[in-house]
């Protein structure tokens, strides 16, 4: 039997959970072993999970009465919940606990939470910046998991705090890749403020997890943003365009006009984006390129991830 240690990860068929695992994979020689938990262990990317000699097991944060056995035996563990999965705040926030509570009662002994910042103690419910949205939320999926953050500090497991960068997979599965204009060149239209952009190749942001958990228990109760680099809409643009051969302009939408496009998810997206115009560079700053580079050591800035998925933007 191995002396490795397990890290029990959740999502570990998505993009977050599925970097750790990966990373872990790679790392033959490295301390650790990686537990992948899923809700369906037969998915074609549970197996694929498998192929790699990752350990699959079933687990369903809707039902906390599956968690302890995938925690079972575990020395760490990956949270993070999907609220595109149904867009509900509430139920994220009851999965996020389970979660937390499961780390506890299994004996984890340090936990890396996928957070983001409760926006609301920037902008209270009562600031008129930001619409009020579902009567309880400025920007819904960032709430429900910042919300979250004291359940973990007073009822999980020793844990630190992890916030995600926009990924730079949103311009290829996302819909917000460039679009035609009318002069036949592209536009890249997001709506930014005027402000710099912290972004992240996705698969970056589970190799950084895993740097969290071997610098270890001494990163409890820090807050760790991770960001491969930070780029204006134009500089962004620019990089796009040049990587595609093709000339990219960007357009700054109006945070009204962006909150009304109608789409799913629509209004906390507009919000997401003012909330983070509104903090400028102390939103910058949360998500910092230098420590990430310092956990993950081949993390990607613009450039290098256009190099390699610069071919899969989606084009509208
Ligand atoms: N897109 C961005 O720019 C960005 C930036 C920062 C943060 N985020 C946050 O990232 C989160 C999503 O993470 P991701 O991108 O890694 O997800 P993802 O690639 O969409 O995958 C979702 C993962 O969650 C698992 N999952 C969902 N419901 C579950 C449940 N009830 N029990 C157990 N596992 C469950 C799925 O596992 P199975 O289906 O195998 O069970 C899957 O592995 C979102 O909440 C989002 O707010 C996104």
């Amino acid at each position: 039997m191995s002396d490795k240690k397990i890290i029990a990860v959740f999502g570990a068929t998505g993009a977050q959970g599925g970097g750790l695992v990966r990373a872990i994979a790679a790392d033959v020689n490295g301390p650790f072993t990686a537990r992948a938990i899923t809700r369906d262990p037969n998915s074609d990317k549970s197996k694929a999970l498998a192929a790699l000699g990752v350990e699959v097991v079933a687990g369903n944060t809707d039902d906390a009465s599956t968690l302890a056995a995938a925690l079972a035996g575990a020395y760490g563990a990956f949270c993070v919940t999907n609220f595109w999965e149904h867009f509900s705040a509430e139920r994220e926030g009851v999965q996020a606990a389970a979660m937390a509570r499961a780390t506890k009662a299994a004996g984890v002994q340090h936990v890396v939470w996928s957070t983001l910042e409760d926006t609301r103690k920037w902008i209270p419910l009562t600031d008129d910046r930001l619409p009020t949205l579902h009567g309880q939320f400025k920007c819904p999926h960032f709430d429900s998991k910042g919300a979250m953050d004291a359940v973990f500090a007073a009822e999980a497991a020793p844990t630190t705090y992890m916030t995600a960068a926009f990924y730079w997979e949103n311009f290829i599965h996302f819909g917000m890749g460039p679009r035609a204009g009318e002069d036949g060149n592209l536009v890249l239209a997001m709506p930014l403020g005027g402000v710099k952009l912290p972004g992240i190749g996705a698969e970056d942001i589970g190799r950084c997890a895993y740097g969290i958990f071997k610098e270890g228990t001494s990163t409890v109760g820090q807050r760790i943003g991770v960001a491969g680099e930070s780029l204006s809409g134009a500089d962004m643009a620019a990089k796009m365009g040049k990587a595609l051969g093709r000339t990219v302009n960007f357009f700054d939408v109006p945070f009204d006009v962006y909150r009304g496009l109608g789409f799913p998810g629509a209004e906390d997206l507009g919000n997401m984006f003012q909330f983070q115009a509104i903090l400028g560079e102390e939103f910058q700053r949360y998500r910092d390129p230098v420590r990430s580079r310092a956990l993950n050591a081949s993390l990607s800035d613009f450039d290098a991830w256009l190099a390699a998925n610069a071919g899969k933007i989606a084009i509208g």
